[in-house]
Protein backbone atom coordinates (compact mmCIF):
# COMPACT_ATOMS: atom_id res chain seq x y z
CA UNK A 1 0.00 0.00 0.00
CA UNK A 2 1.57 3.23 -0.27
CA UNK A 3 2.20 6.20 -2.20
CA UNK A 4 -0.84 8.45 -2.85
CA UNK A 5 -0.68 10.58 -6.57
CA UNK A 6 -4.02 11.18 -8.20
CA UNK A 7 -7.20 10.32 -6.12
CA UNK A 8 -9.27 7.90 -7.19
CA UNK A 9 -6.87 5.97 -9.80
CA UNK A 10 -5.97 2.65 -7.81
CA UNK A 11 -3.07 -0.01 -9.21
CA UNK A 12 -3.03 -3.72 -8.02
CA UNK A 13 0.44 -5.49 -9.06
CA UNK A 14 2.37 -8.36 -8.41
CA UNK A 15 -1.04 -10.12 -9.05
CA UNK A 16 -1.59 -13.15 -10.89
CA UNK A 17 -4.40 -12.24 -12.95
CA UNK A 18 -7.31 -14.78 -13.55
CA UNK A 19 -9.90 -12.77 -16.34
CA UNK A 20 -12.15 -15.67 -17.01
CA UNK A 21 -12.68 -13.72 -20.59
CA UNK A 22 -13.39 -15.51 -23.30
CA UNK A 23 -11.54 -16.42 -25.79
CA UNK A 24 -8.56 -15.20 -23.88
CA UNK A 25 -5.04 -16.21 -25.19
CA UNK A 26 -4.65 -18.70 -21.91
CA UNK A 27 -6.76 -21.09 -19.79
CA UNK A 28 -8.69 -18.96 -17.48
CA UNK A 29 -7.16 -15.84 -18.98
CA UNK A 30 -4.42 -16.29 -16.93
CA UNK A 31 -2.08 -13.28 -16.88
CA UNK A 32 1.25 -14.02 -14.81
CA UNK A 33 3.09 -10.88 -13.08
CA UNK A 34 -0.62 -8.77 -14.22
CA UNK A 35 -1.73 -5.18 -12.74
CA UNK A 36 -5.38 -4.03 -12.57
CA UNK A 37 -5.87 -0.48 -12.60
CA UNK A 38 -9.38 0.41 -10.87
CA UNK A 39 -11.08 3.89 -11.04
CA UNK A 40 -14.35 4.75 -9.63
CA UNK A 41 -14.96 1.31 -9.10
CA UNK A 42 -14.67 0.50 -12.24
CA UNK A 43 -11.64 -1.75 -14.01
CA UNK A 44 -9.72 0.78 -16.24
CA UNK A 45 -7.41 -1.69 -17.03
CA UNK A 46 -6.13 -5.22 -16.69
CA UNK A 47 -2.77 -6.73 -18.25
CA UNK A 48 0.70 -7.65 -17.90
CA UNK A 49 2.54 -5.36 -15.79
CA UNK A 50 5.34 -4.63 -18.04
CA UNK A 51 2.47 -3.58 -20.66
CA UNK A 52 0.81 -1.11 -18.04
CA UNK A 53 0.73 3.02 -19.84
CA UNK A 54 1.97 4.97 -18.53
CA UNK A 55 -0.13 7.15 -17.05
CA UNK A 56 -1.72 4.01 -14.92
CA UNK A 57 2.12 4.10 -13.63
CA UNK A 58 2.18 7.10 -12.66
CA UNK A 59 -1.44 7.85 -11.16
CA UNK A 60 -2.12 5.65 -8.64
CA UNK A 61 -2.58 4.44 -4.82
CA UNK A 62 -0.53 0.49 -5.23
CA UNK A 63 -1.99 -2.49 -3.69
CA UNK A 64 1.26 -5.07 -3.28
CA UNK A 65 -1.03 -8.39 -4.11
CA UNK A 66 2.12 -10.39 -2.97
CA UNK A 67 1.77 -12.56 -5.96
CA UNK A 68 -1.72 -13.67 -4.91
CA UNK A 69 -4.32 -15.47 -7.44
CA UNK A 70 -7.29 -12.83 -8.60
CA UNK A 71 -10.39 -13.84 -9.75
CA UNK A 72 -13.44 -12.45 -10.88
CA UNK A 73 -15.85 -11.62 -7.44
CA UNK A 74 -17.43 -14.99 -7.24
CA UNK A 75 -21.67 -15.04 -8.01
CA UNK A 76 -23.93 -17.85 -6.21
CA UNK A 77 -26.55 -17.43 -9.23
CA UNK A 78 -29.24 -19.86 -7.39
CA UNK A 79 -29.98 -19.56 -3.67
CA UNK A 80 -33.36 -19.77 -1.46
CA UNK A 81 -30.95 -18.24 1.29
CA UNK A 82 -33.61 -16.40 2.89
CA UNK A 83 -36.01 -18.97 5.18
CA UNK A 84 -37.05 -19.78 8.59
CA UNK A 85 -35.38 -22.73 10.80
CA UNK A 86 -34.00 -26.15 9.74
CA UNK A 87 -34.91 -29.58 8.10
CA UNK A 88 -32.31 -31.92 10.29
CA UNK A 89 -35.84 -33.98 11.54
CA UNK A 90 -36.16 -34.57 7.64
CA UNK A 91 -32.60 -35.45 7.05
CA UNK A 92 -32.85 -37.93 9.83
CA UNK A 93 -35.66 -39.21 8.51
CA UNK A 94 -34.13 -39.74 5.19
CA UNK A 95 -31.83 -41.96 6.91
CA UNK A 96 -34.59 -44.18 8.36
CA UNK A 97 -35.50 -44.74 5.44
CA UNK A 98 -37.94 -42.07 3.72
CA UNK A 99 -37.55 -40.40 0.06
CA UNK A 100 -37.27 -36.50 -0.28
CA UNK A 101 -40.65 -36.96 -2.69
CA UNK A 102 -42.88 -38.97 0.45
CA UNK A 103 -41.93 -36.20 3.07
CA UNK A 104 -43.09 -33.72 0.56
CA UNK A 105 -46.50 -35.30 -0.29
CA UNK A 106 -47.02 -35.73 3.38
CA UNK A 107 -46.75 -31.97 4.09
CA UNK A 108 -43.29 -31.66 4.88
CA UNK A 109 -40.18 -30.67 2.76
CA UNK A 110 -40.72 -27.29 1.35
CA UNK A 111 -44.30 -26.85 3.51
CA UNK A 112 -42.30 -27.76 6.35
CA UNK A 113 -40.26 -24.60 5.89
CA UNK A 114 -42.86 -22.52 4.46
CA UNK A 115 -44.52 -22.63 8.14
CA UNK A 116 -41.27 -21.70 9.85
CA UNK A 117 -40.67 -19.02 7.65
CA UNK A 118 -44.10 -17.94 7.96
CA UNK A 119 -43.53 -17.89 12.00
CA UNK A 120 -40.01 -15.98 12.14
CA UNK A 121 -40.35 -12.33 11.84
CA UNK A 122 -38.50 -9.92 9.63
CA UNK A 123 -35.91 -9.52 11.99
CA UNK A 124 -35.63 -13.00 13.39
CA UNK A 125 -35.81 -14.08 9.60
CA UNK A 126 -32.82 -11.06 8.58
CA UNK A 127 -30.56 -12.45 11.28
CA UNK A 128 -30.90 -15.89 10.57
CA UNK A 129 -29.93 -15.53 6.33
CA UNK A 130 -27.16 -13.11 7.51
CA UNK A 131 -25.36 -15.86 9.29
CA UNK A 132 -25.55 -17.51 5.78
CA UNK A 133 -25.24 -14.66 3.34
CA UNK A 134 -21.66 -13.49 5.72
CA UNK A 135 -20.13 -17.88 5.31
CA UNK A 136 -20.86 -17.45 1.19
CA UNK A 137 -19.00 -13.82 1.26
CA UNK A 138 -16.48 -15.46 3.66
CA UNK A 139 -15.66 -17.55 0.61
CA UNK A 140 -15.43 -14.77 -1.72
CA UNK A 141 -18.86 -14.26 -2.80
CA UNK A 142 -19.84 -10.67 -4.05
CA UNK A 143 -23.37 -11.46 -5.96
CA UNK A 144 -25.70 -13.29 -5.03
CA UNK A 145 -29.41 -14.41 -6.37
CA UNK A 146 -31.86 -14.93 -3.61
CA UNK A 147 -35.50 -16.78 -4.23
CA UNK A 148 -38.55 -16.10 -2.31
CA UNK A 149 -40.20 -19.46 -1.93
CA UNK A 150 -41.11 -20.08 1.71
CA UNK A 151 -43.91 -17.79 2.21
CA UNK A 152 -46.74 -18.75 0.11
CA UNK A 153 -48.47 -15.73 0.08
CA UNK A 154 -48.26 -11.90 -1.23
CA UNK A 155 -47.43 -10.51 2.28
CA UNK A 156 -44.75 -13.68 3.34
CA UNK A 157 -43.30 -13.72 -0.51
CA UNK A 158 -42.54 -9.81 0.36
CA UNK A 159 -40.96 -10.34 3.95
CA UNK A 160 -39.02 -12.54 2.23
CA UNK A 161 -37.85 -10.33 -0.63
CA UNK A 162 -37.31 -7.31 1.17
CA UNK A 163 -35.50 -9.12 3.92
CA UNK A 164 -33.25 -10.40 0.82
CA UNK A 165 -33.10 -6.57 -0.02
CA UNK A 166 -31.99 -5.44 3.30
CA UNK A 167 -28.89 -7.97 3.23
CA UNK A 168 -27.44 -6.86 0.05
CA UNK A 169 -27.68 -3.35 1.44
CA UNK A 170 -25.98 -4.34 4.86
CA UNK A 171 -23.48 -6.89 3.64
CA UNK A 172 -22.52 -4.31 0.80
CA UNK A 173 -22.82 -7.30 -1.93
CA UNK A 174 -25.43 -7.42 -5.03
CA UNK A 175 -28.52 -9.25 -4.12
CA UNK A 176 -30.85 -9.94 -6.79
CA UNK A 177 -34.51 -11.21 -6.30
CA UNK A 178 -36.07 -13.63 -7.86
CA UNK A 179 -40.07 -14.28 -6.87
CA UNK A 180 -40.48 -18.10 -6.91
CA UNK A 181 -44.11 -17.97 -5.98
CA UNK A 182 -44.72 -21.08 -7.78
CA UNK A 183 -42.80 -23.49 -5.35
CA UNK A 184 -45.26 -25.18 -3.73
CA UNK A 185 -48.87 -25.13 -3.11
CA UNK A 186 -49.21 -23.76 0.49
CA UNK A 187 -52.38 -25.41 3.00
CA UNK A 188 -54.97 -22.35 2.39
CA UNK A 189 -55.18 -23.62 -0.83
CA UNK A 190 -54.39 -27.62 -0.66
CA UNK A 191 -56.19 -29.28 -2.99
CA UNK A 192 -56.74 -26.01 -5.62
CA UNK A 193 -53.31 -25.89 -7.44
CA UNK A 194 -54.87 -24.09 -10.90
CA UNK A 195 -56.40 -21.58 -7.98
CA UNK A 196 -53.11 -21.26 -6.23
CA UNK A 197 -51.51 -20.28 -9.46
CA UNK A 198 -53.95 -17.64 -10.46
CA UNK A 199 -53.07 -16.19 -6.93
CA UNK A 200 -49.38 -16.18 -8.10
CA UNK A 201 -49.90 -14.19 -11.03
CA UNK A 202 -51.68 -11.98 -9.05
CA UNK A 203 -48.96 -11.14 -6.94
CA UNK A 204 -46.71 -10.99 -8.99
CA UNK A 205 -47.72 -7.10 -10.07
CA UNK A 206 -47.91 -6.42 -6.82
CA UNK A 207 -43.95 -7.41 -5.67
CA UNK A 208 -43.24 -5.79 -9.07
CA UNK A 209 -44.60 -2.13 -8.59
CA UNK A 210 -42.79 -2.56 -4.89
CA UNK A 211 -39.65 -3.30 -6.63
CA UNK A 212 -38.96 -6.61 -5.03
CA UNK A 213 -38.14 -9.12 -7.78
CA UNK A 214 -35.72 -9.14 -10.38
CA UNK A 215 -36.85 -12.09 -11.94
CA UNK A 216 -39.77 -15.15 -11.52
CA UNK A 217 -39.24 -18.56 -11.00
CA UNK A 218 -41.48 -22.02 -10.66
CA UNK A 219 -40.58 -25.32 -9.75
CA UNK A 220 -41.56 -27.72 -12.50
CA UNK A 221 -42.27 -30.77 -11.07
CA UNK A 222 -44.37 -34.00 -10.65
CA UNK A 223 -44.14 -32.82 -6.75
CA UNK A 224 -44.30 -28.87 -7.89
CA UNK A 225 -46.34 -27.46 -11.05
CA UNK A 226 -46.87 -28.92 -14.48
CA UNK A 227 -45.53 -27.18 -17.71
CA UNK A 228 -48.86 -25.48 -18.33
CA UNK A 229 -49.17 -24.16 -14.79
CA UNK A 230 -45.50 -22.56 -15.32
CA UNK A 231 -46.22 -21.65 -18.56
CA UNK A 232 -49.53 -19.23 -16.76
CA UNK A 233 -46.49 -17.95 -14.36
CA UNK A 234 -44.70 -17.15 -17.25
CA UNK A 235 -46.65 -15.43 -19.29
CA UNK A 236 -47.46 -13.13 -16.07
CA UNK A 237 -44.16 -12.58 -15.75
CA UNK A 238 -43.79 -11.61 -19.29
CA UNK A 239 -46.54 -9.51 -19.19
CA UNK A 240 -44.33 -7.56 -16.74
CA UNK A 241 -41.24 -7.35 -19.32
CA UNK A 242 -39.37 -10.05 -16.03
CA UNK A 243 -37.26 -12.62 -17.18
CA UNK A 244 -37.64 -15.99 -15.93
CA UNK A 245 -35.69 -18.82 -14.65
CA UNK A 246 -37.30 -22.38 -13.93
CA UNK A 247 -36.04 -25.69 -11.53
CA UNK A 248 -36.69 -27.77 -14.45
CA UNK A 249 -35.83 -31.29 -14.97
CA UNK A 250 -34.27 -32.32 -10.95
CA UNK A 251 -36.59 -35.58 -9.97
CA UNK A 252 -37.77 -36.27 -13.69
CA UNK A 253 -38.34 -34.80 -17.25
CA UNK A 254 -41.22 -32.68 -17.15
CA UNK A 255 -39.64 -30.68 -20.35
CA UNK A 256 -39.36 -27.72 -17.99
CA UNK A 257 -36.10 -26.89 -19.90
CA UNK A 258 -37.90 -25.89 -23.48
CA UNK A 259 -41.00 -24.51 -21.84
CA UNK A 260 -38.46 -21.63 -20.14
CA UNK A 261 -36.56 -21.78 -23.31
CA UNK A 262 -39.52 -20.75 -25.36
CA UNK A 263 -39.88 -17.90 -22.79
CA UNK A 264 -35.68 -16.79 -23.55
CA UNK A 265 -35.19 -18.13 -19.85
CA UNK A 266 -32.41 -16.43 -18.28
CA UNK A 267 -31.51 -19.97 -16.69
CA UNK A 268 -32.64 -23.77 -16.22
CA UNK A 269 -31.61 -25.28 -13.34
CA UNK A 270 -30.58 -28.32 -11.97
CA UNK A 271 -31.40 -30.45 -15.14
CA UNK A 272 -30.31 -33.95 -14.00
CA UNK A 273 -33.44 -35.39 -16.49
CA UNK A 274 -32.33 -32.70 -19.27
CA UNK A 275 -33.66 -34.64 -22.30
CA UNK A 276 -31.93 -33.76 -25.85
CA UNK A 277 -34.69 -31.97 -26.48
CA UNK A 278 -34.08 -29.31 -23.73
CA UNK A 279 -30.53 -29.12 -23.92
CA UNK A 280 -30.65 -28.06 -27.61
CA UNK A 281 -33.96 -25.63 -26.94
CA UNK A 282 -31.53 -23.60 -24.36
CA UNK A 283 -28.60 -23.41 -27.24
CA UNK A 284 -31.06 -21.96 -28.80
CA UNK A 285 -32.51 -19.51 -26.58
CA UNK A 286 -28.76 -19.04 -24.94
CA UNK A 287 -30.32 -19.85 -21.64
CA UNK A 288 -27.59 -21.02 -18.85
CA UNK A 289 -27.61 -24.12 -17.32
CA UNK A 290 -27.06 -23.76 -13.58
CA UNK A 291 -26.18 -26.91 -12.40
CA UNK A 292 -26.70 -27.27 -8.05
CA UNK A 293 -24.25 -30.87 -7.27
CA UNK A 294 -25.11 -29.65 -3.29
CA UNK A 295 -28.60 -30.81 -4.09
CA UNK A 296 -27.47 -33.83 -6.39
CA UNK A 297 -25.23 -34.96 -3.26
CA UNK A 298 -27.55 -33.95 -0.91
CA UNK A 299 -30.53 -36.30 -2.44
CA UNK A 300 -27.92 -38.82 -3.38
CA UNK A 301 -28.95 -38.79 -6.74
CA UNK A 302 -27.60 -41.19 -9.14
CA UNK A 303 -28.34 -39.57 -12.18
CA UNK A 304 -25.82 -36.47 -13.12
CA UNK A 305 -26.67 -34.03 -15.50
CA UNK A 306 -26.05 -34.39 -19.13
CA UNK A 307 -22.88 -32.44 -19.31
CA UNK A 308 -21.58 -33.66 -23.08
CA UNK A 309 -25.01 -32.65 -24.09
CA UNK A 310 -24.83 -29.21 -22.55
CA UNK A 311 -21.17 -28.95 -24.33
CA UNK A 312 -22.62 -30.39 -27.22
CA UNK A 313 -25.34 -27.20 -27.74
CA UNK A 314 -22.74 -24.88 -26.49
CA UNK A 315 -25.22 -23.89 -23.45
CA UNK A 316 -22.91 -22.39 -20.90
CA UNK A 317 -22.93 -23.74 -17.74
CA UNK A 318 -22.82 -22.06 -14.43
CA UNK A 319 -22.74 -23.83 -10.22
CA UNK A 320 -24.38 -22.29 -7.60
CA UNK A 321 -25.11 -23.43 -4.34
CA UNK A 322 -28.83 -23.82 -4.03
CA UNK A 323 -28.17 -23.29 -0.27
CA UNK A 324 -31.87 -24.15 0.79
CA UNK A 325 -33.03 -26.14 4.25
CA UNK A 326 -34.16 -29.06 2.22
CA UNK A 327 -31.51 -30.17 -0.80
CA UNK A 328 -28.64 -28.25 0.17
CA UNK A 329 -27.98 -27.09 2.95
CA UNK A 330 -24.88 -25.55 1.86
CA UNK A 331 -23.26 -22.20 2.61
CA UNK A 332 -19.86 -22.35 0.30
CA UNK A 333 -19.56 -21.76 -3.20
CA UNK A 334 -15.97 -23.20 -2.97
CA UNK A 335 -17.51 -26.69 -1.96
CA UNK A 336 -19.74 -26.29 -5.14
CA UNK A 337 -17.04 -26.11 -7.65
CA UNK A 338 -15.17 -28.86 -5.83
CA UNK A 339 -18.73 -30.44 -6.61
CA UNK A 340 -19.24 -29.37 -10.02
CA UNK A 341 -15.65 -31.36 -11.10
CA UNK A 342 -15.92 -34.49 -8.41
CA UNK A 343 -19.24 -35.46 -9.50
CA UNK A 344 -20.31 -33.64 -12.40
CA UNK A 345 -16.91 -34.35 -14.18
CA UNK A 346 -16.82 -30.66 -15.20
CA UNK A 347 -13.27 -29.31 -16.05
CA UNK A 348 -11.94 -26.39 -13.24
CA UNK A 349 -11.86 -24.20 -15.79
CA UNK A 350 -15.62 -24.58 -16.72
CA UNK A 351 -16.09 -25.04 -12.58
CA UNK A 352 -14.76 -21.25 -12.25
CA UNK A 353 -16.44 -19.70 -15.21
CA UNK A 354 -19.73 -21.57 -13.70
CA UNK A 355 -19.57 -18.74 -10.60
CA UNK A 356 -18.22 -15.94 -12.51
CA UNK A 357 -18.72 -15.27 -16.23
CA UNK A 358 -21.82 -17.58 -16.61
CA UNK A 359 -23.20 -16.71 -13.46
CA UNK A 360 -23.15 -13.61 -14.13
CA UNK A 361 -25.32 -14.13 -17.32
CA UNK A 362 -27.36 -15.99 -15.57
CA UNK A 363 -28.55 -12.82 -13.57
CA UNK A 364 -28.49 -10.97 -16.94
CA UNK A 365 -25.70 -9.02 -15.49
CA UNK A 366 -23.27 -7.95 -18.01
CA UNK A 367 -21.05 -5.68 -15.84
CA UNK A 368 -19.41 -8.30 -14.13
CA UNK A 369 -18.23 -12.34 -13.90
CA UNK A 370 -15.03 -11.39 -15.70
CA UNK A 371 -12.16 -8.89 -15.22
CA UNK A 372 -12.17 -6.61 -18.15
CA UNK A 373 -12.00 -3.00 -18.53
CA UNK A 374 -15.27 -1.01 -18.17
CA UNK A 375 -16.43 -3.81 -16.00
CA UNK A 376 -16.99 -3.41 -12.12
CA UNK A 377 -14.07 -3.88 -9.67
CA UNK A 378 -15.01 -6.66 -8.07
CA UNK A 379 -12.62 -9.32 -7.16
CA UNK A 380 -11.05 -11.90 -4.98
CA UNK A 381 -7.26 -12.18 -3.83
CA UNK A 382 -6.89 -15.69 -2.55
CA UNK A 383 -3.41 -17.16 -1.42
CA UNK A 384 -3.41 -20.12 -4.62
CA UNK A 385 -0.78 -20.46 -7.51
CA UNK A 386 -3.13 -21.78 -10.00
CA UNK A 387 -7.18 -20.83 -10.28
CA UNK A 388 -7.18 -24.61 -10.56
CA UNK A 389 -6.22 -24.71 -6.42
CA UNK A 390 -9.97 -23.40 -5.80
CA UNK A 391 -11.68 -26.56 -7.17
CA UNK A 392 -8.88 -28.59 -5.90
CA UNK A 393 -9.23 -28.05 -2.28
CA UNK A 394 -12.10 -29.78 0.01
CA UNK A 395 -13.49 -27.82 3.40
CA UNK A 396 -10.34 -25.41 2.77
CA UNK A 397 -10.84 -21.36 2.26
CA UNK A 398 -8.03 -19.57 0.93
CA UNK A 399 -9.43 -16.11 0.21
CA UNK A 400 -6.94 -13.53 1.72
CA UNK A 401 -8.78 -10.28 0.57
CA UNK A 402 -12.10 -9.49 -1.43
CA UNK A 403 -12.43 -6.00 -3.28
CA UNK A 404 -15.91 -4.59 -4.33
CA UNK A 405 -16.22 -1.73 -6.77
CA UNK A 406 -12.62 -0.81 -6.23
CA UNK A 407 -13.02 -1.23 -2.07
CA UNK A 408 -11.30 -3.62 -0.18
CA UNK A 409 -14.42 -5.32 1.99
O1 LIG B 1 -33.84 -26.10 -5.42
N1 LIG B 1 -36.56 -28.00 -5.91
C1 LIG B 1 -37.13 -27.10 -5.36
N2 LIG B 1 -36.62 -26.23 -4.51
C2 LIG B 1 -35.43 -26.41 -3.78
C3 LIG B 1 -35.65 -27.27 -2.59
C4 LIG B 1 -36.58 -26.66 -1.66
C5 LIG B 1 -36.74 -27.38 -0.35
O2 LIG B 1 -36.70 -28.61 -0.26
O3 LIG B 1 -36.95 -26.63 0.62
C6 LIG B 1 -34.30 -26.90 -4.64
O4 LIG B 1 -33.83 -28.04 -4.58
FE1 LIG C 1 -33.36 -24.27 -5.97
Amino acid sequence: MGRMRTEGLQLWTNARVATLAVGAATPYGLIEDGALAVQDGRIAWVGARKELPLALDDAAVEHDAQGALVTPGLIDCHTHLVYGGDRAAEFEARLNGASYEEIARAGGGILATVRATRAADEESLFAQSRRRLRALCDEGVTTIEIKSGYGLSLAEEAKCLRVARRLGASEGVTVRTTFLGAHAVPPEFDGRPEDYVDAVCRMLPALHAQGLADAVDAFCERIGFSAAQTRRVFDAAQALDLPVKLHAEQLSDSQGAALAASFGALSCDHLEWLSDTGARAMGQAGSVAVLLPGAFYFLRETRVPPIALLREHRVPMALATDCNPGTSPCTSLLLMLNMGCTLFRLTPEEALAGVTRNAARALALDDRGVLAPGLRADFVLWDARHPAELCYAVGFNPRRTTVIEGRIA
